[in-house]
């Protein structure tokens, strides 16, 4: 029975059925509890830099702390780290916003969140695209806000990128927005210049759909890939995107909550409207810390990315060595994306049959204490994300355990 039909106890709301929490957090609960155990659990199912945040950054806060920078903050962002994130636009993505085109908030989920709130209607059949694999909290927050999510597929055979034509299949009057992650969680796939041109194309044909571009991952491409931004490439349609980031990944800055995005005007004056009602400003001090690390942070950032370079290799050849596996190149973000249809319908050593990805992240965390992620929670199975935000030596052990794992599966 729930809440909202035994009169006895005090009622949730109707949103709140079927709201879980992201099938990633659901993992790494499941392996926080085996380690609790005593089990040597190794998770790579969170995708959370491993770095610490740049020492620059640190400092920058603590002093800001000091200097009394623990008032309540404006609530699009104080204007020293406004203008950081407009000379930022600037120079790496060739894209101009005025101040009042820019805000701050505790992170790209809060961004997404005043978005889709600000323009979703309940009950309107409001569509949102959504390429599938997708980062978890797309539909999940798309459906809390009234919205139905749409999935369009990006298969391994397209590199998990995106079709024009894919695309135009499933555009209809009712789409309201259209969510691009490019460098993506959770395939790693980069979207190239031509292919993001021939979306823009599509995107051209109706007029009235908002556009997300979440540019979280941008600095973490490789093989020589480019990252391009959306509104750049079709400034046409800049005022319509709303081009969002933040200091979560490239600074390795997750818990400090500072996620910022330029859009139109109007749509960000919505934006604010909502938050200054929900949060208020993001945290103070890490506003400073993220100037700081806009303005001095490109060092670190360049040691991440050549450490993250290594590992991506590393995990690639190994789940491409692997019986039974496919492994397509991630060209970006921190993870692969294996493909294990070869394993479906065989049986673990623990003698669990896999008839889904779920069954076999499940048995693999439960018979070789390694934590990934079902294919199924983004969208596009039988695959396991595996985030490589992790230590070289962990990674390798991971890899020997899931190799083990497999080898030991029998038909
Ligand atoms: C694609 C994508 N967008 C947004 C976020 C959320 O970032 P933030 O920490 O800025 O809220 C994540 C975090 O995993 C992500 O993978």
């Amino acid at each position: 029975m729930t809440n909202n039909i035994d009169a006895s106890v005090p009622a949730l709301s109707l949103k709140m059925e079927g709201f879980e929490a992201p099938a990633t957090i659901a993992m790494s609960m499941r392996a926080r509890v085996l380690a609790a155990e005593g089990k040597k659990v190794i998770s790579l199912a969170l995708g959370q830099p491993d770095f610490f945040t740049p020492k620059v950054a640190i400092d920058a806060a603590y002093q800001a702390a000091l200097d009394g920078q623990t008032k309540y903050p404006p609530i699009d962002g104080y204007v020293s780290l406004k203008k950081a994130v407009q000379q930022k636009f600037q120079l790496e993505n060739n894209l101009d916003y005025g101040l009042d085109e820019i805000m701050v908030a505790n992170g790209v989920k809060q961004i997404l969140f005043n978005a889709l709130m600000a323009t979703l209607d309940a009950g309107m059949d409001d569509e949102v695209v959504i390429p599938a694999p997708y980062w978890t909290s797309y539909p999940i927050m798309v459906r809390f806000l009234g919205g139905q999510p749409k999935y369009v597929v990006c298969s391994e055979d397209s590199n998990f990128t995106l079709k024009a034509s894919d695309l135009r299949a499933v555009m209809s009057e009712k789409t309201k927005w259209f969510i691009l992650n490019s460098p993506s969680n959770p395939t790693g796939a980069v979207w190239s210049k031509e292919s993001l041109l021939a979306i823009a194309e599509v995107l051209r044909d109706y007029p009235k759909v908002w556009i997300f571009a979440d540019e979280i991952y941008e600095h973490l491409v490789f093989d020589g890939q480019q990252h391009y931004s959306l509104a750049h490439l079709a400034p046409d349609l800049k005022d319509r995107i709303l081009t969002a980031n933040g200091a979560s990944k490239t600074y390795a800055m997750p818990g400090w909550r500072i996620g910022y995005a330029g859009g139109p005007k109007r749509l960000i004056k919505a934006m604010l409207k909502i938050q200054s009602n929900s949060t208020s400003g993001a945290c103070s001090v890490s506003q400073a810390a993220a100037v700081a690390a806009l303005h001095h942070g490109t060092q670190a950032v360049e040691e991440m990315k050549q450490a993250y370079d290594r590992r991506r290799k590393m995990m690639q050849d190994a789940f491409s060595n692997m019986p039974g596996v496919t492994c397509a190149v991630p060209q970006g973000a921190f993870y692969v994306y294996p493909g294990i249809k070869g394993c479906i319908g065989k049986t673990s050593a623990g003698g669990r049959k896999i008839e889904n990805d779920q069954d076999f992240a499940e048995s693999l965390l439960d018979e070789q204490y390694v934590a990934v992620v079902p294919g199924s929670a983004f969208g596009l199975s039988p695959y396991l994300r595996i985030s490589y935000a992790a230590d070289d030596a962990v990674l390798e052990e991971a890899c020997k355990r899931i190799a083990t794992f497999i080898k030991q599966l029998v038909n």
